[in-house]
């Protein structure tokens, strides 16, 4: 399986029709209103500890969330799709799921929901839509996911979606040391 590509040969925007719809979620575009709703994960010290973020005051969130808005299509390699996560019963924002594009065929996921969405299997509806979206919409065929040493939470999470250690991927740069797991289709 290639990348899906136009008639012209060039590799097509991932431009997914939003919003995806599962059991309990719906996967969409992140919107201004969500800021009440992501300073709440934005701002926990326990929810971020293993992430690439700071821990976000009102107005980082803010900021972050400016440069979500337009994340809901990834047009070139290295570009992220990020989609906010929200329950369908409370309309709440409860985390997102993001994609990032690599070479045809190649993604990267990550995924983080708020400590209250937690052992619900929320979060893990949502990244079975998405790597059913990548692989199904996108042509994606391996997906990685780089874990930060000791998210001993996101390593289960990982391997219980199919998620196997590839060591050869690893991050050895001190600064930001990652371990990498791989899905393939
Ligand atoms: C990693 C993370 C997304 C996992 O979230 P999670 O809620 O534990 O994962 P799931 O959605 O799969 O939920 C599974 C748990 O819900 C329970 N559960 C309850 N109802 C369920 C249902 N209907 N379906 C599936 N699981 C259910 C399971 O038993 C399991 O509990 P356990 O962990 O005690 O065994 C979350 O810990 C997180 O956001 N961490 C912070 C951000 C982060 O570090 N992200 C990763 C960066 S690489």
């Amino acid at each position: 399986v290639t990348d899906a590509v136009d008639s012209d040969d060039r590799p097509r925007e991932w431009a997914p029709e939003l919003p995806l719809r599962t059991q309990r979620l719906l996967l969409r575009e992140h919107r201004m209103t969500d800021l009440d709703d992501l300073a709440v994960f934005h701002g926990d010290e326990r929810t971020t500890r293993y992430l690439p973020w700071p821990v976000r005051s009102r107005d980082d969130t803010r900021t972050a969330l400016l440069k979500k808005l337009s994340q809901h299509r990834a047009q070139a390699e290295g570009d992220w799709l990020v989609l906010a996560i929200e329950e369908a019963s409370s309309g709440r924002v409860i985390g997102e799921v993001d994609l990032r594009r690599g070479r045809p065929g190649h993604a990267e996921i990550g995924y983080v929901v708020r400590r209250d969405a937690e052992g619900k299997g929320l979060a893990s509806e949502a990244v079975r839509e998405l790597l059913r979206l990548a692989a199904e919409e996108f042509g994606v065929t391996t997906v990685v996911a780089r874990i930060v040493p000791g998210n001993e939470a996101s390593v289960r999470f990982a391997e219980r979606h199919g998620f196997v250690r590839d060591a050869e991927g690893d991050s050895l740069d001190p600064e930001n040391p990652t371990l990498a797991y791989r899905w393939t289709r």
